[in-house]
């Protein structure tokens, strides 16, 4: 949600910080701007619309060479999109101009107070609050460090900021409360962003800062502080990630890439989590100590990672027999907690920075509960915060829809699940290594599935002029009906629902006519027949079914207007495979329907608000 990024050094700032923010872009792409220092003047340029709107309009109003600089790529929370909404903002005179990331709750009452001290507003957002209240304590203090002590201390919510000053050259000041923040240490620059994919260009070492943070970036050399104003000493880190990882390379979009990268994230996970036929998750003893001790698990998760979560309620409850609900991270941390010391609380979420689901983590550390974080991108907050963690693997996902980490989070909670089984003596070694051996064919399973990739664009010829569609499944995999229909609406906007096929006749039946496209997943399992008859059910009612089912399963087929076959795999490993088409159907329904699925509308990876 927003990105920001600040550079300081040799090159060409505007250069730098455009490239930056195409790659923040994925945050927030409602308008973008940029402010430099030069000549001892702040320059700011900003534009409501893409980056590119930002770029075409510098032609035609250049800004001026400089070698420091801030930039912005806007979700809106405070005031509408426009271009005077748009970061960055600048104090009253001039003395400072801010990025921000986060939502400031008492900017209404900082307002009004610099309003009564003689100071005017140009936009209606929180963040020209804090450009104003830096001026004011400057003003006062006389003094750039006190100046933002004083002022970070009195903005309640969440903030990352990037501050440019106007009577120093050299100077980016960074700081984070609640939203993330990293610099990255490079040869006589150094440059500050939401998050490490804007670094990576330039170098891969780097410092992320915790809450309570403040840095001060110079060309020469970067200097922390907390809140309270002592210097404090930040350890460096190596990324661990190429360049390439977050360029699209030969593919036309980010998601279709990122689907197209599942086989490689599978191996990579089996690689890592399996050795000689056994999992090796829980040869961290603290890690098994801890799973044993629970006889109740909460997950906690928003959108894509919840509904992995479900998948993994499935697999645990089956397989480790431990008790297993799955919340909205949203909800969780609004209500009374029902838990005891034996209860684990799961939080997943591929950024690792989602508000909901941080809120979520410290609500139940508030209450004593253990933490276990499945989380994609290591440093991240939730990683940092919680007593555990698994890592999924999947590498930078840019797709504002997820999809390589999703099958990531399946694919670990499975081999969480089995080996907690194991342990546990619900599975003997050879169903356990029957299922390992099954799973080593997961990667050629999916690249199978892949290669139906232009028969699936074919059938999404025929849905994206569609309205509604409904997708349906049962066990298993009615998480991924789940999964389905969300991908299908975000990136195209046709309206889809996820229904568990059982529930469909208690009121939902009644939307199936000859025009309603009904995506059945129904591969061979346990609860084939039932979801036949949900089908048939369907199909008498003129519904338009498209099956997921297995290869050479010719009595779903007849009753498909079309087929998607995906390889036969045992029940329990169904989820990874059945999703890929439906990735596949929302990525060509959004193109067909002229959406860019990368930047879906008023959507951004990393929800950072409440
Ligand atoms: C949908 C999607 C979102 C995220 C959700 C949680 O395609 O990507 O629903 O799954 O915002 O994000 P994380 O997993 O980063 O916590």
């Amino acid at each position: 949600m927003c990105g920001i990024v600040g550079y300081v050094g040799r090159k060409d700032a505007e250069s730098v910080l455009t490239v930056g923010l195409q790659k923040l872009e994925y945050r927030g792409y409602d308008s973008a701007g940029i402010a430099l220092l030069s000549s001892g003047e702040i320059e700011v340029r900003k534009k409501a619309g893409r980056i590119h709107d930002l770029i075409n309009s510098l032609s035609s109003y250049p800004l001026p060479k400089a070698h420091i600089g801030i930039a912005h790529t806007r979700w809106a929370t405070h005031g509408r999109v426009c271009d005077s909404n748009a970061h960055p903002h600048i104090s009253q005179r001039g003395l400072f101009a801010v990025v921000h990331n986060g939502i400031i709750d008492n900017y209404s009452l900082l307002k009004e107070r610099l309003q009564s001290e003689g100071y005017s507003f140009s936009s209606e957002t929180d963040t020209e609050v804090i450009a104003n209240l830096l001026e004011y304590h400057y003003l006062k203090e006389g003094n750039l460090l006190e100046a933002v002590l004083k002022a970070v201390k009195e903005l309640d919510g969440s903030f990352a900021l990037a501050i440019l000053f106007k009577e120093d050259p050299n100077l980016i000041i960074g700081v984070r409360k609640d939203s993330p923040l990293v610099v990255g240490l490079g040869e006589g620059e150094n440059i500050l962003a939401s998050d490490p994919v804007a670094v990576l260009p330039h170098t891969k070492k780097v410092v992320y800062l915790n809450d309570g943070e403040i840095v001060f970036v110079r060309k020469e050399g970067v200097e922390f502080y907390d809140f309270s104003g002592r210097r404090i000493e930040k350890e460096v880190k190596v990324l661990e990630y190429d360049e390439e990882d977050a360029e699209k390379g030969p593919y036309p979009h980010f998601m279709l890439k990122e689907i197209y990268e599942q086989p490689r994230v599978i191996r990579a996970n089996l690689e890592r989590y399996v050795r000689d036929r056994r999992p090796v998750m829980l040869r961290d003893l603290n890690l098994r100590k801890l799973l044993l001790n629970k006889n109740r698990i909460l997950v906690v998760a928003a959108g894509t990672s919840f509904h992995a979560g479900i998948v993994g309620k499935y697999l645990l409850e089956t397989y480790a027999h431990t008790p297993v609900e799955v919340e909205y991270s949203s909800e969780f941390s609004s209500r009374k907690l029902a838990t005891d010391s034996r209860t684990l609380v799961i939080a997943i979420s591929q950024s690792g920075e989602t508000a909901d689901t941080i809120d979520g983590l410290r609500y139940a550390k508030k209450h004593g509960l253990e933490v276990l974080a499945i989380v994609n991108r290591p440093e991240s907050t939730i990683a940092r915060e919680s007593d555990y963690v698994i890592y999924t693997n999947a590498g930078i996902e840019v797709g504002v829809a997820s999809t390589k980490a999703y099958v990531a989070q399946v694919l670990v909670l499975t081999l969480l699940a089995l080996e907690l089984g194991h342990v546990k003596g619900h599975i003997d070694d050879k169903e356990l290594e029957r299922l390992l051996d099954d799973m080593a064919g997961l990667p050629n399973q999916v690249e199978k599935v892949l290669a139906l990739d232009s028969h699936i664009a074919h059938i999404a010829e025929r849905i994206y002029k569609s309205t509604n569609v409904v997708f349906l499944g049962r066990g298993i995999n009615y998480p991924t009906a789940l999964e389905g229909a969300l991908k299908l609406k975000e990136v195209s906007y046709i309206h889809a629902i996820g229904y568990a096929a059982g529930e469909m006749k208690h009121g939902p039946l009644a939307l199936v006519d000859n025009k309603l496209p009904v995506v059945v997943i129904n591969p061979r399992s346990s609860v084939y027949e039932l979801t036949v008859s949900s089908t048939h059910e369907v199909v008498s009612r003129g519904g338009k079914v498209i099956s997921v089912i297995t290869e050479g399963d010719k009595r779903m087929a007849e009753l498909s207007a079309f087929s998607i076959y995906v390889p036969s795999v045992p029940e329990p490993l169904t989820p990874i495979i059945t999703i890929v088409p439906l990735q596949l159907l929302a990525y060509h329904s959004a193109v067909l329907r002229g959406v860019d699925p990368d930047k879906p509308r008023n959507l951004a990876k990393s929800v950072t608000v409440r």
